[in-house]
């Protein structure tokens, strides 16, 4: 068997739905997903968007990637993962993204291997950096501080 990189269409959103789900249950967070599929012909994806740093320009955050278990490590020297990986690096500098940039869980030590085995720097080793978040109440409260102009 072979396999495609492409830009995902309107038609791949089930697919990708459940692919979703399978990353959260990898993660241990299913519940945090409220959306649901059935079915599949797509076997990975990786979800990006553009972000911007103020010290370095315009940037590629990678908010998912994902090969379903049995398509994983299948392609010796041209793996599922490193391609969608490789793509998402390819668009990020056709549109002048100077970093690919993306958060992994401490305990996921396999992808933390990939990405460091394909070069990426881990950032709260070396610059200390935390993520943080508002979500549900604190985000509320603090959109209710904003001043009223
Ligand atoms: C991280 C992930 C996307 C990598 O995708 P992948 O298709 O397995 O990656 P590749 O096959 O391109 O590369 C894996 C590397 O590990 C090696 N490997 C060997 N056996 C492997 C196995 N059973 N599974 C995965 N990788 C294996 C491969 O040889 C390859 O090394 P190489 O590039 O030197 O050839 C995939 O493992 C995954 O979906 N993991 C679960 C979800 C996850 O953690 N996502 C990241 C969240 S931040």
């Amino acid at each position: 068997m072979d396999f495609m990189i492409r830009a995902a269409t309107p038609e791949d959103c089930k697919d990708i739905s459940r692919m979703i789900m399978e990353l959260a249950v990898y993660e241990n967070m299913p519940d945090q997903v409220k959306i649901s599929h059935e079915g599949y012909t797509v076997i990975g994806y990786a979800l990006f968007f553009y972000t911007y740093s103020t010290w370095k320009g315009r940037s590629v955050y990678m908010e998912d990637l994902y090969v379903m278990p049995e398509f994983r490590g299948e392609f010796p020297g041209k793996g599922v993962g490193t391609a969608l990986m490789s793509k998402v690096a390819q668009v990020g500098k056709e549109q002048q993204c100077v970093r690919l940039q993306f958060s992994v869980l401490n305990w996921n030590t396999p992808s933390l291997d990939f990405y460091k085995a394909k070069g990426a720097q881990d950032l709260t080793d070396s610059e200390g950096w935390h993520v943080l978040r508002f979500d549900g109440e604190a985000l509320d409260k603090l959109a209710q501080m904003a001043p009223k102009n």
